[in-house]
């Protein structure tokens, strides 16, 4: 599945990602810029934090217990599209996601 990261300036990075890899390492494997995932993927660090593009909102899906907790903790505002990309497991039927990127990371 490909996958595209919107910068804030609207600057789009498509990748080539494998299925069952997440969001998070598919990022940090490409040198997307605005993610960092420093907790290597465990839900503790909030430096993975992406806004999900509205048109894929529904198929990603709301997000999970440890996620609610450290999102309200990141640096970038808190939106209802607000994601932890370490979270995010990429499958085929998000082949085409986009996600946004936030200024910048705590
Ligand atoms: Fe740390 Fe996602 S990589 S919370």
């Amino acid at each position: 599945p490909t996958v595209t990261f919107l910068g804030p300036s609207g600057a789009a990075r498509a990748v080539e990602a494998r299925a069952g890899d997440s969001l998070m390492a598919v990022a940090v494997r490409n040198g997307v810029p605005g993610i960092i995932g420093e907790c290597g993927g465990n839900a503790s660090c909030a430096t993975c934090h992406v806004y999900v593009d509205d048109a894929f909102l529904a198929r990603v899906g709301p997000p999970n217990e440890l996620e609610e907790d450290l999102l309200d903790l990141g640096v970038s505002d808190r939106r209802e599209s607000s994601r932890l990309a370490c979270q995010i497991a990429v499958s085929e039927e998000l082949d085409g996601l986009v996600v946004h990127t936030p200024d910048e990371q705590r």
